[in-house]
């Protein structure tokens, strides 16, 4: 149940193109922190990497909520594991569900994926503190199938648990998980880092992942893929990995495809 008083309107839309877009807009507007922005419908859903999110009408939650955090922003870039972690406590909490965390934003159930999270980061002209970040969050609840694209990877709560769970308990779980990140973040890290710890699946296995930039995950500057064990999630959540020499190295930017999941072999 949300508080009865709280910063920050709820506005509900039948249709948006993405409701970070129109979050990103009302933000610009000088939305207060704690606006929360949720559509029936996206057309334009977005996802990390420049994906879309399948957002089909009243088959899932399509939901975007704004925060104002005064810490720089690469701290800020932090956000997307800490609502990795909100979200995983209200899906517990309005499901009795326990799902789990790919590195670094999917929500899995079942090693499937039941949503994912795309917060977007407004720098504006300071370099001490982000303008603002949209924090984007979509589930999958009604769904009965998939696309062929999607059906290796993609579940919804009903395939999973054969319920059809309340919207509104979800989303007022979210709300309130949401706001209480807002009031954690950044100086309560710790119940976070922990929590992603306890469950981020991805540690413990082999990864495959793109070395973008030269240098940049510190395994060497060849362009292509490269495999490594996933060992642990650094204080600033980032993936540690280890490659077949021994060396340690921290992956913080792109996708990691995790060996068993989403049928990489
Ligand atoms: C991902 O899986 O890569 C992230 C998916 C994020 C989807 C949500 S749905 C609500 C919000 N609006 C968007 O356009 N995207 C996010």
């Amino acid at each position: 149940m949300l508080p009865g008083r709280r910063r920050g309107e709820i506005l509900v839309f039948d249709e948006v193109d993405s409701t970070n877009n129109v979050l990103k807009h009302l933000a610009i507007e000088g939305a207060a922190p704690g606006t929360a922005v949720i559509a029936l419908k996206q057309t334009a859903g977005k996802g990390r990497l420049g994906r879309s999110f399948i957002s089909p009408e009243d088959e899932g939650i399509y939901l975007s909520y704004l925060l104002r955090p005064l810490c720089s922003p690469e701290k800020a870039a932090e956000l997307t594991s800490w609502v990795s972690v909100a979200v995983c406590s209200a899906l517990k909490s309005a499901c009795g569900i326990s799902p789990e965390i790919k590195w670094v934003n999917d929500i899995l159930l079942n090693r499937m994926k039941l949503g994912g999270i795309l917060c977007e980061m407004s720098v504006g002209g300071s370099p001490d503190k982000p303008e603002y970040v949209v924090a984007g969050i979509g589930i999958n609840v009604l769904q009965k199938s998939f696309s062929p694209e999607l059906e290796k990877k993609a579940t919804s709560l009903l395939i999973e648990t054969r319920k059809r769970f309340s919207f509104d308990a979800i989303i007022a779980g979210l709300i309130a998980e949401l706001d209480r990140l807002s009031d954690d973040f950044p100086d309560n890290k710790e119940q976070y880092l922990e929590e992603y710890r306890r469950l981020c699946s991805t540690v413990g296995s082999t990864v495959a992942f793109e070395n973008r930039q030269s240098g940049e995950n510190g395994l060497g500057g060849d362009d292509g893929y490269r495999t490594a064990f996933a060992e642990g999630i650094a204080d600033d959540f980032s993936l540690a990995v280890r490659d077949e020499n021994g060396n340690q190295s921290f992956i913080r930017t792109g996708e990691v495809s995790v060996r068993g999941l989403y049928g990489y072999v």
